[in-house]
Order: structure tokens, then C-alpha cells, then sequence
């Protein structure tokens, strides 16, 4: 953090609701603190995220920003979401934007006002800064570590480790792994197919009821969030699996191939099976896999808590990236919700890379 002393303030810093109307106000403040490319991708899903994201409450999305006379001088952002707890569902929002004018940090600003941000029981996000400032605002925090397939070593290496060196000199052997045929390592012969999906449609409220893990807490994965989550987004697109058994949907997988420092990199951004259906899911892996391979993607990462996903992911030949410092899943947990209590361990949640912001910002 910087030394420099931070700015006093003239005027008693005041809450405010945000508004359509303070949309404009709003975005010179992102404009004003943030880098310029994580601004235009804020400022472009702003709307999406925050205003037609289906769960907003009729009187707006859970987004407040501090005054300081006429200044906006911080900012928190959150969507809705719908959860589902262990069998109890309530509501539940996502938080990711969380900034405070470089001229006013160093106060803990956020400190006296950060419980009247939100009503939500249940806020969730993910952040890379030590758990003991989740802990101020009595936020948890728990490290999440990506799981990757490498697809083309040569082409990682040539990228992470040797560009300096080797800048210049052509790699001529490229170590692409094999892709396994989508039904290999299938328990059992399915007698249903991969297919693409352009949408998510009511199927996905029956799959929904027949996957949620009974103990877990999950954001509810109904066709409305789905469909908001995955097919509206503004500025990425998404590649829909399904498993169908006759018209039924037996599992769903959402990847993006992106290019990440450089690289094609893909991602398996969000799935659900039902838990005893482990070869649904390794099924629409393999699909995944080897489609993007084909785009000329070089690795896969993707996130998960859930053991069954995970086991259907070593399957595939995923493996956990060796990080110093992972990314933290951070969540709170409203106190006075006793029914809650249990979910403050990270294994009690259902977690994927699409859940919160965290894919939001790549
Ligand atoms: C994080 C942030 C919102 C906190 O702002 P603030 O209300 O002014 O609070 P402070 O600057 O007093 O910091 C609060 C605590 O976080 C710590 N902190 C803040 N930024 C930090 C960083 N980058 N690395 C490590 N610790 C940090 C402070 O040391 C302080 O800890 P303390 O309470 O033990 O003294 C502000 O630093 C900010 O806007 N950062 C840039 C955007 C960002 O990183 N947002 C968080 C996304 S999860």
C-alpha cells in the first residue's frame, strides 16, 4: 500500500443506493480508479451484471457507493443470486467490485458502513488479498486452487518458461496429449449424446432438482440464472453441452476458449451431473476437451470443490496447478441465520469457476 497520508475528509462520508440514474457518475468513478482495461470490461457488463441480471430487485441491484460531499469516494457492487443451502434456499449475492478512492485508502472506510451494504444472508466473491482483511469485515476466506490439462506442452513451455531465451528460435516439437474419445472411460455404455445447446430451457430446472448435492450450498442453477449467466453476457461467448437421454437432460458443461497473457487458454466454466452420474460428466469433459483442442487451445483450467466433478476431472487428466498464492474464495455469512452456520467451511460448497465474479474478469 502506498505511504502517502490519505486525504481527510470535509464531509461525513455518506451511503448511497445507486440508481440507473447515478449509472453515468458511476462509471467516470470505475473510469477514475481502475486500470483502463478492467474499467471498459466493467463498464461494458454493467448493465447485464448488475441491472438485467433476472433476480434484481425491483428496487435495484445491491450496488452502494460512499459520498464524500458531491465525490464519489468508494464503491461495492453486487449481483443477486438465488441459493440453495442445504436444502434451504434464500437469497444470496455476489460481490466482486470492491474499491476505494486511491486518495482515501489507508482509513478502513469501508469498515463502519460494509453491514449496511447488503441485506443478503449470503454474500460471495473471490479476492486475492489476505484473509485478515475478510476477517475486518467478518468476511471468510479460503484458498481455491485451479485444476489443468495441458494440451500442447511444447507450446506452454515455449510461452512461460523459455520466450526470453528463445524468442527466436522456431519450436519444432510440439507434445500435444492424446484426446480421449468422448465416451472413453464411460463406466458404463450411455445410450445418450453429447449435444450443443444454444440456450438452457426448462430442462434445466428438472436437471437442477435431480443434481443439487443435498448437503451442499450452491448457487441455484435454474434456466433463468443459466440463461442470464451464460448466453446474455456481453463480451464473451460460451460453448453449451448438454447430455440428453431421450428429451431429458442428463448434465450440462459451459466452456470459453479465450487467450490469456497471449495463449489460447480454455476454461470449463460451469457444469452440473447429478452426483452418482460421474460419467455424464466426464463425458462432456471429453467433448469439451477435444473441441477445444481443435480451436488450438493449449491448456484447460477450470475450479471446483465438489468431489464427484473432481473426480471426474482426474479422470480426464486434470491435475491441481501448483500456485504460491491462489486465488481466495471469499463469503459471508449473516450471523444471526444459525441455520447457516455450517456453511462456513469451504468443503460444504458447491463451486465452480462461474460462480461469482471470478470468471467475470478474464
Ligand atoms: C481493498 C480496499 C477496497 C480497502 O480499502 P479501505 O477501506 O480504504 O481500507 P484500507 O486501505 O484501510 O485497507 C483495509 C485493510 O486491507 C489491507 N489491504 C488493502 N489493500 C491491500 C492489498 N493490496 N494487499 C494487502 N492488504 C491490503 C490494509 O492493510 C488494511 O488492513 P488492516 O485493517 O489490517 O490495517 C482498497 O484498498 C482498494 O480499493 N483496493 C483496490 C481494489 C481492490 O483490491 N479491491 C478488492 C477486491 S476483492
Amino acid at each position: 500500500m502506498s505511504d502517502s497520508v490519505p486525504e481527510q475528509m470535509p464531509h461525513e462520508p455518506v451511503l448511497c443506493r445507486y440508481h440507473a440514474t447515478d449509472r453515468d457518475e458511476v462509471f467516470d468513478f470505475i473510469r477514475e480508479v481502475f486500470p483502463a482495461e478492467v474499467a471498459v470490461r466493467l463498464t461494458k457488463q454493467w448493465r447485464w451484471r448488475y441491472e438485467l441480471n433476472p433476480f434484481t430487485p425491483s428496487d435495484g441491484p445491491p450496488v452502494v457507493f460512499i459520498r464524500n460531499g458531491r465525490e464519489i469516494i468508494g464503491l461495492v457492487a453486487g449481483f443477486r443470486l438465488r441459493m440453495w443451502m442445504g436444502g434451504i434456499e434464500c437469497v444470496g449475492e455476489g460481490r466482486g467490485t470492491w474499491v476505494v478512492h486511491p486518495k482515501y485508502r489507508g482509513q478502513n472506510l469501508w469498515r463502519p458502513l460494509i453491514a449496511h451494504a447488503s441485506s443478503a444472508p449470503i454474500q460471495i466473491g473471490w479476492s486475492r488479498l489476505p484473509p485478515r482483511v475478510q476477517r475486518g469485515i467478518n468476511w471468510l476466506s479460503n484458498p481455491v486452487r485451479p485444476l489443468i490439462r495441458v494440451l500442447d506442452a511444447g507450446a506452454l513451455l515455449a510461452h512461460f518458461i523459455f520466450r526470453r531465451r528463445f524468442a527466436s528460435i522456431p519450436i519444432r516439437t510440439r507434445t500435444t496429449a492424446t484426446i480421449p474419445s468422448p465416451l472413453r472411460g464411460a463406466s458404463r455404455p450411455l445410450e445418450s449424446a453429447v449435444i450443443r445447446l444454444e440456450a438452457f430451457d426448462d430442462r434445466a430446472d428438472v436437471l437442477w432438482e435431480r443434481a443439487r448435492r443435498s448437503n451442499s450450498a450452491m448457487v441455484i442453477r435454474d434456466y433463468r440464472y443459466l440463461n442470464w449467466r451464460f448466453c446474455e453476457r456481453p463480451d464473451a461467448t460460451y460453448i453449451l453441452y448438454g447430455i440428453e437421454r431421450a428429451s431429458e437432460l442428463e448434465g450440462f458443461l459451459v466452456a470459453r476458449a479465450t487467450t490469456y497473457r497471449g495463449l489460447r487458454w480454455g476454461y470449463l466454466v460451469d457444469f452440473l451431473a447429478p452426483e452418482n452420474s460421474t460419467n455424464v460428466l466426464s463425458t462432456l469433459i471429453g467433448q469439451a476437451i477435444g473441441e477445444l483442442h481443435q480451436l488450438g487451445v493449449v491448456a484447460v483450467s477450470c475450479y471446483t470443490t465438489d468431489k464427484a466433478a473432481r473426480a471426474a476431472l482426474f479422470r480426464n487428466s486434470f491435475f491441481p496447478a501448483p500456485q504460491p498464492k491462489p486465488i481466495r474464495f471469499v463469503h459471508f455469512l449473516q450471523g444471526s441465520r444459525t441455520d447457516l452456520e455450517e456453511f462456513a467451511t469451504l468443503k460444504t460448497w458447491y463451486l465452480t469457476m462461474g460462480d461469482g465474479d471470478l470468471e467475470m474478469a478474464h
